[in-house]
């Protein structure tokens, strides 16, 4: 369908969509787009073009509407064209509450500052609503041309978080910041993007936030917000940081429902050519359990145990001061059985423990891609894991505290972290 788009209007494309300008030049987040200029809208996103001229636009699918004036508040553009003509290496870290238009913020400033010559990266660091990298993932990504999300770049390394959300496992996240953070400076980017999640209030996303700055060594802070709702992060931020205030986009609010249908349209495109694998944990590193760290109990020792217990224990193993159990059922262990063991923590979980769970497989050069755990052959020690991953290359499997279908990419649950 060809829609004409007059000067100084905006034409919004909800995905699925595909968008081709025939005629005129306009603004897409930040960039230029003009004849022939092509992109995709994804489902469940928006990408607006702002007219310039008069435009005529070929849209494949998706929902369109319009309004007169601009896509996104001048006052984004306005501070986006200064921040762009500073000369010192930038780094911006973005503020805001859930549907503010961050990453629609941080898309403008990716664009404009790539157009300036720049080299951009940005740190996706919304574990939730992931754009680069899966869902549970900090990812780290370069500009390498126009782009109209986050989604775009050039996807460099990820850090797995193993949860949709930073809550309780505060120091993952601000690792996997520091992390991201150093591989883009490796790169020699002169300007880095932070995005963030909508957590700002409470005392865990204060915290988080506050924690970020002192990792992330802002040059610029921004603000988005109606009111002064936020403001309060003036009062933390360090000194000789540059903070300013925006309003919040013309964003539309995403459900609960949706936001998680959009992860599992994200986790089925990282499972794509999945099958199903084996991984020997004798053979690689593992993160985030106490199980497959210590030393594996004998068959005497659990046939002994399971005798005590009057409960199949199928596995056992020692690691610091843990005794680590998976028996038939749950159970609660008596002391005696530490004491045996000479331990003074206990883990006992039952084999569907790790069923579904989601990991992540890491190579020599980084993040490889997911996996979802389907059995465990406890006797060989092998995981059997359905992932798109080559597992001969993976040398690190990190747990998640995700547990995923791996049929059908929606997510069963959440375990504790640390649980086995
Ligand atoms: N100028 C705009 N034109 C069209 N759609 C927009 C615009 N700004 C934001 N949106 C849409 O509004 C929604 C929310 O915007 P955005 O993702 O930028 O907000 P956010 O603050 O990053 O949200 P979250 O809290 O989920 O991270 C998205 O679907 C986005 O596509
Ligand atoms: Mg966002």
């Amino acid at each position: 369908m060809q829609v004409k788009v007059v000067e100084g209007e905006t034409l919004n494309v909800e995905g699925p969509a595909r968008v081709k300008v025939v005629e005129g030049e306009g603004d897409v987040f930040g960039f230029k787009a003009s004849k022939g200029f092509e992109f995709v809208v994804k489902l469940y996103k928006q990408v607006s073009y702002h007219a310039l001229t008069d435009s005529v636009l070929e849209v494949y699918g998706g929902k369109i509407s319009s309004w007169k004036g601009e896509a996104y508040p001048k006052a984004w553009s306005e501070v986006a064209e200064r921040i762009s003509s500073e000369e010192k290496p930038l780094r911006i870290m973005v503020i805001g509450g859930v549907d503010t238009g961050k990453t629609t913020l941080v898309t403008v400033l990716a664009n404009k500052l790539y157009s300036k010559g720049f080299k951009v990266a940005i740190i996706d660091a919304d574990v939730g609503q992931s754009e680069i990298g899966p869902p549970t993932t900090i990812g780290l990504g370069l500009v390498s041309k126009p782009i109209t999300s986050p989604y775009d770049t050039k996807l460099v390394d990820c850090f797995f978080l193993g949860s949709i959300t930073p809550s309780r496992i505060l120091q993952r996240a601000l690792c996997g910041v520091s992390l991201m953070l150093n591989k883009a400076l490796e790169l020699k980017c002169n300007a880095i993007i932070l995005d963030t999640t909508g957590w700002v209030d409470d005392p865990e996303g204060r915290e988080l936030k506050i924690l970020k700055m002192k990792v992330f060594k802002p040059t610029h802070i921004i603000l988005i917000s109606d009111a002064e709702e936020i403001d309060f992060y003036k009062r933390y931020a360090p000194n000789n940081v540059e903070v300013v205030s925006l309003p919040r986009g013309i964003v539309r609010a995403r459900s609960r429902e949706e936001r998680r249908s959009i992860r599992q349209l994200a986790y089925r495109a990282w499972f794509i050519n999945a099958s199903l694998k084996s991984i020997h944990l004798g053979k690689v590193k593992v993160s985030y359990s106490f199980m497959f760290t210590g030393k594996p109990l004998t068959p005497k020792e659990l046939d002994s145990l399971s005798k005590m217990l009057r409960c199949r224990v199928f596995y056992g193993e020692v690691t610091g001061r843990y005794l680590i159990l998976v028996t038939e059922r749950s159970i609660i262990v008596p002391d005696e059985v530490k004491t045996l063991y000479n331990r003074t923590g206990v883990r006992v979980i039952t084999p569907d423990k790790l069923r579904h769970l989601l990991v992540a497989l890491y190579g020599d050069e980084g993040f490889l891609g997911l996996g979802v755990v389907k059995d465990f052959d406890f006797k060989n020690m092998i995981l059997k894991v359905y992932t798109p991953v080559n597992v001969e290359s993976v040398r690190e499997v990190h747990f998640g505290l995700v547990r995923l279908n791996p049929d059908t990419c929606v997510e069963e649950g959440f375990l504790d972290r640390w649980s086995f």
